[in-house]
């Protein structure tokens, strides 16, 4: 009954994997049987250890306890650097292509480790120690990547804000990690336009009672203010610690925190996502070398930002424990036009791409030959994360892009998961535009109904939980354990609940339908409904809003925000700058809605719960569907915004 195309395995991605159809098998069933011995044995060979684990695993979801390897030490940035230099040290480890195109500079592994060595000193020169709180505010820059690797060293936790977030934003997550060291740049640059991060910083550290230092990166010679007793500049002080050495990695337990990421929920404020130092970096080392199959002269071209899980993953942290070659791109897909990322890939000969489907159906718009014009021979592989990818895209980035030869890994995970749990292995299984295929091995995904009532079985669709724990998932919200729980592992007992929706087809493919829960991705990016509200109702003008994601060509979802205006508020173009001026500053403009309208009143049931369900239509375009309304406290209200909404569609607003 498949009316989706099959993509075979390409013969050519046969001679070089790591992993053909029959040893995925035999291995996905080896790892279902005996997950610990499985995990045990990754373990082992993926990385080095100070001193060898005891404990595999100990794990309950009722409880959300989770911790696996424990009795180990190890240090992650001895084994993404150290544990290399012997038989790679002078292999590039990082490339970074600049803003500007051509403006480029490497670092070999010997290189690398001496910059993280450096920085180690430096870091703990200003008094940074084992399970402090760092938080990182820099560009796509090499010192990004050697900050974290610095805070590695140490035993700091490092907790990466992308450079995009306001100053609100970043401040939020300061305090609720109490940071006691912010690292920053002067400036950034993307594309044509200058971000001014240090200013920006100031205003979020003016409200950060625990920073103690501001650590300045000069990315441009642009000057900006510096408090005396608190502000230092990165170049300054690595001259002045010259000559003196204390970058001695700190041997970390297993579940020693090695980061927090914020990302949003669906309910207020993002949470910090805490991953632990074994289990991830093994995740992330594991899932880099099977899903990419890793060669050892390929050159890694993963367009995230550090700034998200997948920079971390797979920018920084699975490639270097691999000893591979990542490349680190600052700038922009479309600067100075949409044909550099091809540019970046023949300049550097880039033999994996892996971005996301907004950037590939912006790209595709552009038209073929901001493609073409570049050579892509060297590239054996594609990725996308991010979202669910439409089959036209997955059909041009599979033709245009990858020339009909290369094999598209389209790969499923969260930052909650650490790595990629669904996903095809380019030596292993035939593709269909738009699936993310199978789990890898030791995943153990289950398709359940609302009621929690497992879907065996093939052609299937409910909601999407694992059942058995991995390596790289987080192990709590950080300061907030009972949130955790909450959030994972109470909607489905027993189970951790993705949050998203999925099918399994009638070949065991797992199709990702998106989030069944209030939470928006927004050219990949995940904002939370109640986030964006929350940042409207800031702006003074509204008593009220909702948010629906509603479907964007290029961004896949948009945003819609559905206002109620206070009463003596105009609904002009003037209050509706306002409210977009207000969301970018309170969060991003990541987040700025692509529609406000300005509505009477908001669909609610009679205990005053606003029907999602129905401005979801409404925004979808799909007026006569909006379904049962009798519930409502007020029916009334459904026609009017019906009406107001194909009236501002028309104006085209
Ligand atoms: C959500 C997680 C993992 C790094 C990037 C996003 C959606 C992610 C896919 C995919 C369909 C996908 C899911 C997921 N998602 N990858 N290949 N196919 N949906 O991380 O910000 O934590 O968002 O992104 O809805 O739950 P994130």
């Amino acid at each position: 009954m498949s009316h989706n195309p099959i993509f075979p395995v390409p013969s050519q991605a046969l001679t070089r994997t790591r992993m053909n159809s029959s040893q995925y098998a035999e291995s996905y069933a080896q790892s279902i049987a005996n997950p610990e011995e499985f995990w045990a044995a990754q373990a082992r060979e993926l990385l080095s250890w100070r001193a060898p684990f005891q404990n595999t695993l100990d794990w309950n979801f009722h409880t959300a306890t989770i911790k696996w390897f424990e009795g180990g030490k190890l240090n992650v940035s001895e084994n993404c650097i150290d544990r290399h230099l012997e038989l790679r040290g002078d292999k590039v480890a990082l490339i970074w292509e600049g803003n500007e195109p051509g403006d480029t500079k490497s670092l070999t592994y010997r290189e690398l480790h001496r910059a993280v060595c450096e920085t180690t000193t430096l870091l703990r020169s200003l008094g940074v120690k084992k399970g402090d709180r760092v938080a990182i505010y820099l560009p796509m820059i090499l010192e990004a990547a050697v900050c974290m690797l610095a805070c590695t060293r140490i035993g700091a936790i490092h907790t990466v804000v992308f450079a995009g977030f306001s100053a609100e934003a970043l401040r939020d997550r300061i305090n609720d990690c109490s940071c006691s060291i912010l690292i920053t740049a002067n400036e950034g640059l993307r594309g044509p336009k200058t971000v001014p991060l240090k200013t920006t910083a100031d205003q979020a550290v003016s409200e950060c009672p625990t920073v103690r230092h501001v650590l300045v990166v000069k990315r441009t010679e642009t000057p900006c203010p510096m408090q005396d007793d608190r502000d230092v500049w990165y170049h300054e002080s690595l001259n002045s610690i010259a000559g003196s050495d204390n970058s001695a990695a700190e041997p970390m337990d297993s579940e020693d925190p090695l980061f927090i990421l914020y990302t949003s929920g669906s309910t207020g404020k993002p949470k910090g996502v805490l991953h632990t130092t074994a289990g991830y970096l093994l995740y992330a080392t594991h899932t880099f070398r099977y899903v990419f199959d890793l060669q050892e002269d390929d050159v890694h071209f993963c367009t995230a930002d550090i700034g998200w899980i997948t920079g971390h993953s797979y920018v920084l942290y699975g490639p270097l424990a691999n000893g591979a070659t990542s490349l680190m791109f600052e700038s922009i897909p479309t600067y100075p036009d949409a044909g550099r990322y091809w540019d970046v890939v023949e300049r550097h000969k880039a033999t994996i791409v892996y971005t996301a489907p907004t950037a590939i159906r912006a790209l595709a718009k552009e038209g073929d030959h901001f493609v073409t014009r570049y050579s892509r021979s060297s590239v054996r592989l594609l990725g996308t994360v991010g979202e669910p990818i439409n089959p036209d895209a997955w059909l041009w980035y599979h033709s245009v892009v990858g020339e009909g030869r290369c094999p598209i890994v389209d790969t499923w995970w969260q930052t909650e998961t650490g790595g990629v749990m669904i996903s095809p292995l380019p030596g292993a299984t035939p593709t269909k535009p738009g699936s993310a295929t199978r789990p890898l091995v030791g995943v153990q995904p289950m398709i359940v109904d609302e009621q929690g009532q497992e879907l065996f079985g093939n052609d299937v669709t409910g909601r999407l939980c694992i059942r058995f724990p991995w390596p790289g998932m987080m192990r709590s919200v950080y300061g907030d354990h009972e949130r955790f729980r909450q959030t994972y592992f109470s909607t489905f007992p027993g189970l951790y609940f993705t949050g998203d929706g999925c099918r399994r087809d009638e070949d065991g493919y797992y199709w990702i339908t998106g989030r069944v829960d209030d939470v928006l991705n927004v050219a990949g990016h995940r904002l939370g409904t109640a986030e964006v509200e929350s940042a409207i109702v800031r702006s003074g003008a509204v008593a009220e809003a909702a948010v629906v994601g509603v479907p964007h060509d290029v961004k896949g979802q948009g945003i819609a925000a559905f206002c109620v205006l206070h009463a003596e508020v105009l609904p002009d173009a003037g209050t509706k700058m306002k409210i977009l001026a207000t969301v970018r500053e309170v969060i991003s403009p990541i987040a700025t809605p692509d529609h406000v309208w300005f509505v009477a009143g908001l669909p609610k049931t009679r205990s005053g719960k606003i029907m999602r369900r129905i401005l979801r239509k409404i925004g979808e375009g799909e007026y006569g569907a909006v379904g049962d309304v009798s519930t409502l406290a007020d029916p009334s209200v459904v026609a009017d915004i019906v009406s107001l909404v194909q009236a501002a569609r028309l104006s085209k607003d």
